[in-house]
C-alpha cells in the first residue's frame, strides 16, 4: 500500500530531508586522498547528532554503520572502516536521517583527486539518469515511466542497470511501497498522485550489471570488479512538477 502524505507530513518530509541534504553535501565536501571510510562515518554521526536527528541506517537489519560509503566497484550499502580513499576514487556517500517521526535518504557520488574521463562521464551519467527519471514524477504518470526514463539514459550511454537493489517509497519508515526500479517499461505500474514520496537511486555501473555481497554481508560490489556509481534523491510527486525535498 502506497502511503499518501498529507500537508502537515509532508512539511515535517521536507524538513528532515533538507536535514539529509545538508549532511550529504558536507560529507562530500570532506572527501580527498588520505581519509578513510571510517573518517566519513564518525563524521556522519557528529554531524547528523548536532542536528537533532539520527541516522536512519545504524541497527537497520543490523547495519553496522552511520552512513553507506561505497567506493569504485562497491555499489552500495559498503561499511565506513579502514579502507583509505586514493586519488583517481569515486566515493558514493548515502545518507539517512530520522527527524521527528520521518525519514530523509540521499545519495551523491564525488570524486576524490583526478579521476580518469571514463568515471567522469560515469557520474554524470547517473546524475543525467536520476533527473530524467526524477522528470516523470508528476501525478498521472505511472511508476514505469520513471524506471524507464532513467534505464533509457543509462543504456543510451552504454552502461548497466543494477537490478538487485531499487528505490522505494519513504515516510515514516525509510522503505515503503511502492519499490521503485531502475529499469521497466512506461506507462506500467502504479499511477502517481500528490503526496506520494519516493527515493529514486539509479545504481549504474560502467560494465555488466551483476553484483555480489562480501562476506561482510553488506557491501554490494560488482561482479567484474568495474567502478559503480550512485546518486539518490526524496522527491514529492507534483501536479505540476516534481519537489526535490534533498535539494542543497
Ligand atoms: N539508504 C539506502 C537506500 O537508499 C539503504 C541503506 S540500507 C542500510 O535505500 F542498512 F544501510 F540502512
Ligand atoms: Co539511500
Ligand atoms: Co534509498
Amino acid at each position: 500500500m502506497i502511503i499518501i502524505k498529507n500537508s502537515v507530513e509532508l512539511a515535517a518530509m521536507r524538513r528532515v530531508n533538507q536535514m539529509t541534504a545538508r549532511v550529504r553535501d558536507q560529507l562530500a565536501a570532506m572527501i580527498r586522498p588520505g581519509i578513510t571510510t571510517l573518517d566519513l562515518g564518525n563524521a556522519a554521526f557528529e554531524l547528523i547528532r548536532s542536528m537533532g536527528g539520527t541516522s536512519a541506517f545504524y541497527g537497520y537489519h543490523g547495519y553496522p554503520g552511520q552512513i553507506c560509503v561505497s567506493v569504485n566497484e562497491e555499489v552500495v550499502h559498503g561499511i565506513p572502516g579502514r579502507r583509505v580513499i586514493k586519488d583517481g576514487d569515486i566515493v558514493s556517500i548515502d545518507t539517512g536521517i530520522s527527524f521527528e517521526g520521518f525519514v530523509g535518504d540521499t545519495a551523491v557520488t564525488v570524486a576524490a583527486g583526478e579521476i580518469d574521463a571514463e568515471r567522469k562521464r560515469l557520474l554524470e551519467v547517473t546524475q543525467a539518469a536520476l533527473e530524467a527519471g526524477i522528470a516523470k514524477a508528476i501525478a498521472g504518470n505511472r511508476l514505469g515511466d520513471i524506471s524507464h526514463a532513467i534505464q533509457t539514459v543509462v543504456e543510451a550511454a552504454g552502461f548497466s542497470v543494477v537490478r538487485e537493489f531499487v528505490g522505494h517509497g519513504i515516510g515514516r519508515d525509510m522503505h515503503e511501497d511502492p519499490q521503485v526500479p531502475n529499469f521497466g517499461k512506461p506507462g506500467r505500474g502504479p499511477k502517481l498522485k500528490p503526496g506520494m514520496t519516493l527515493a529514486i537511486e539509479p545504481m549504474v555501473n560502467i560494465g555488466g550489471p551483476q553484483v555480489e555481497v562480501l562476506d561482510d554481508n553488506w557491501t554490494a560490489v560488482t561482479k567484474d570488479g568495474h567502478p559503480s556509481a550512485h546518486f539518490e534523491h526524496t522527491v514529492a510527486v507534483g501536479i505540476m512538477e516534481p519537489e526535490i525535498l534533498t535539494l542543497a
